[in-house]
């Protein structure tokens, strides 16, 4: 199977012109001592130097509250970069860390932006058509004062391109969206802002879209009459990871399926398109297009849980409330379960069945879609299923029947699989993302409309799970979730599928 794969490897690797920065650029991190930074954009950014997608001039800066001065900062990146990657070129890194710089400074304080300002200009001094980015990662309430502050100290200036990403969930709510918007709005022209959904930089949640393109056989098996439910399933062994505090204030609805689940979907259900410039408007059109169907009562179509302790990979973890800084009365939900519908017409009637849940025994992002079973087949038979798992063993698996032996027709099930292996140009999430908003393309990067249409639906269902009269159920660490689960998806007549 390996050589196979790399030898496909070298053959696209070879056909395609690597992806790569095609001008000088620097890159602005908020919040360089962070979480997001330290786990998934510097490992990122090292894989693309290694990679050799950077010009000569570049210099990544970091600002932020925290007292660094050029050494400790570099120190920071290079633990950051050794701590999440197996194997590190220790040439590369040496001098991937001398475009690192950093300048401290408050959030509130436009004088300490006009020192960022300087040092930009400095670095730039030398460079040709140069890019400026600024990658917000940062709490939503202070948006305003770093926006504020970044234009006024002169970060973000007339005469170099400039690119502001932010990361989701953008918002914390509708309100608070339509406020950061606002405020993105009055600095920046919407080809300056790139609204960041690290899903869409996975190649294999780009592929749910392309496997559909690229496969009108499959295509064909896409519509209400043949498909009897879908199930988007997005679960994790992680707990916490250090960001109990911003966990806290957002659990699993609104950091799982306010983007990450719903962009899926919206990959499976939206129109195909022929050129990439369309996808971004069809997509949009799909999520919304998603609708929560009509029910009596609410807990018929949400179900939120938090984890107990238990053992997950055999080692024990604590309950929800024993985290640090988790108060011991936390309603947070870190298991969430929702059915949604769409109005799409070839999707019409067709139950989507989504849930997401932190510290379950594996890691596993799935799509499964199981058709319908139009006559009794008989002994043994399942009815067809095609998995298309994202992440974990990664895969696409088309389930059909075959009889086995015998006068009387009893089946077994007969497997068809790929392990979706990406091979040619893959890039980090992260690092794909960031290239191409050097770029300039926004088509993998979520619009205002997206978010906003995905906030008027979460919305509703996130105020009826904080209501005190909604059950929070509970699930040892390391299970499948809440047995409550199971059997809110049994009343639909439907079980999970793995
Ligand atoms: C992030 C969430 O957006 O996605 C995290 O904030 C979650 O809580 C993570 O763990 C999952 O991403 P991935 O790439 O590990 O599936």
């Amino acid at each position: 199977m390996s050589l196979i794969f790399s030898k496909w490897n070298s053959l696209y690797t070879g056909r395609m012109k690597p992806f790569a920065a095609p001008s000088p650029f620097s890159f602005v991190l908020l919040g360089a001592s962070g979480n997001l930074a330290k786990l998934k954009l510097y490992p990122a950014l090292y894989i693309l130097a290694l990679k050799k997608r950077f010009p000569a001039q570049y210099a990544i800066v970091g600002y932020g509250r925290t007292a660094f001065d050029e050494t400790g900062f570099r120190a920071l990146v290079e633990e950051s970069v050794h701590t999440q990657l197996p194997e590190v070129n220790k040439k590369v890194l040496e001098e991937f860390l001398t475009h690192f710089h950093y300048v401290q400074g408050q959030y509130d304080s436009a004088a300490d932006f006009s020192v960022l300002s300087e040092k930009l200009t400095s670095l730039e001094k030398e460079w040709k058509d140069a890019v400026r980015m600024a990658y917000l990662s940062i709490p939503p309430k202070i948006f305003s004062q770093v926006l504020t502050n970044m234009c006024a100290g002169g970060a973000h200036c007339k005469t170099i391109p400039f690119r502001c990403i932010v990361e989701k969930p953008v918002g914390h709510d509708l309100k608070s969206f339509e406020e950061i918007r606002e405020q993105l709005h009055k600095h920046f022209k919407d080809e300056e802002i790139y609204l960041l959904d690290h899903y869409l930089g996975k190649e294999a949640v780009r592929n749910i879209y392309y496997l559909r393109f690229a496969n009108p056989v499959l295509e064909r098996l896409f519509k209400n009459s043949l498909i009897h439910h879908v199930e988007v399933t997005a679960m994790e062994s992680y707990g916490l990871e250090g960001r109990a505090g911003y966990f806290e204030h957002t659990g699993t609805l609104r950091d799982m399926f306010q983007s990450h689940l719903l962009m899926m979907i919206g990959l499976l259900t939206m129109h195909i398109r022929e050129t990439e410039a369309a996808i971004r408007e069809s997509r949009l059109h799909a999520v919304g297009q998603l609708y929560i169907p009509p029910a009596a009562d609410l807990n018929e179509v949400v179900l939120q849980a938090q984890y107990a302790n238990g053992k997950v990979h055999g080692e024990t973890v604590v309950g929800y409330r024993e985290e640090e800084s988790i108060p011991e009365t936390s309603r947070v939900n870190t298991f969430a379960a929702m059915k949604l519908m769409s109005r799409e017409s070839r999707w019409q009637g067709v139950p989507f069945y989504l849930r997401s849940g932190k510290r379950l025994g594996k890691k596993e992002t799935r799509i499964s879609i199981q058709f319908q079973e139009p006559h009794a087949v008989g002994e043994g038979s399942a009815p067809n299923r095609l998995d298309i798992i994202l992440q974990g063993e990664a895969g696409m698996r088309i389930y059909l029947q075959t009889k086995i032996g015998g006068t009387t027709p009893a089946f077994r099930s007969l497997l068809l699989e790929d392990p979706l292996v990406c091979i040619g140009d893959c890039l980090p999430e992260h690092g794909l993302l960031l290239l191409e908003a050097i770029h300039g393309k926004q088509t993998w990067f979520l619009t205002f409309d997206e978010v906003r249409t995905s906030w008027r639906l979460i919305d509703p269902i996130q105020h009826h799970l904080e209501r005190e009269t909604t059950p929070l159920f509970t699930y040892p660490a390391g299970s499948t979730g809440p047995e409550e689960a199971d059997v809110w998806l049994g009343k639909d007549g439907v079980k999970w599928m793995l």
